[in-house]
């Protein structure tokens, strides 16, 4: 049986997984509206990748016995300045979201808890990907500031993403 204080830090982070699903949508929604079709498309593949991590929790959470507690959503932001100011606000999402993971498997080791220990360690990889790759596109877009031939490059660059997991 799933410890009530683990069933309730796994419920919060399911919540943030849809926030952050909603978040880059909102970000792809920006880009669409902006005729960068390509980065369009790569934070509509991250919503969707984060609609997958949100479901591994809430399979995971059923799956030891708890019980799925879904909450509302907040509304995400919808304006930025430029691609830059949005991969900005991704790399520090992703890094939030690397404290709310760590934070989850400090509280598994303490109760012992070693199956959610286990499972929570897909989750500590995958925040090093995401940030290294929030990292690399937001270094890309420092170096290539306002030259808009160098967007349009990476945008269209980006466009080739395709969901991995
Ligand atoms: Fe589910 Fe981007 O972390």
């Amino acid at each position: 049986m799933i410890n009530p204080k683990t069933e309730k830090m796994l419920n919060k982070q399911l919540n943030d997984e849809l926030y952050s699903s909603y978040f880059y949508l909102a970000m792809s929604a920006y880009f669409e509206n902006n005729a960068f079709e390509g980065f369009a498309k790569w934070m509509r593949t991250q919503s969707e990748e984060e609609r997958v991590h949100a479901m591994k929790i809430y399979d995971y959470i059923h799956r030891v016995g708890g019980k799925v507690k879904l909450t509302a959503i907040k509304t995400p932001q919808t304006e930025w300045a430029n691609p830059l100011a949005v991969f900005k606000d991704t790399y520090k999402h992703e890094c939030d979201v690397t404290k709310s993971i760590n934070t989850i498997v400090e509280m598994a080791v303490n109760l012992k808890d070693h199956a959610t220990n286990n499972f929570m360690q897909w989750f500590i990889s995958e925040q090093v990907e995401e940030e290294a790759t929030a990292q690399r596109l937001l270094d890309q877009l420092k170096f290539i500031g306002n030259d808009k031939q160098g967007l349009f490059m990476l945008d269209r660059e980006m466009g080739q993403r395709t969901v991995n997991n």
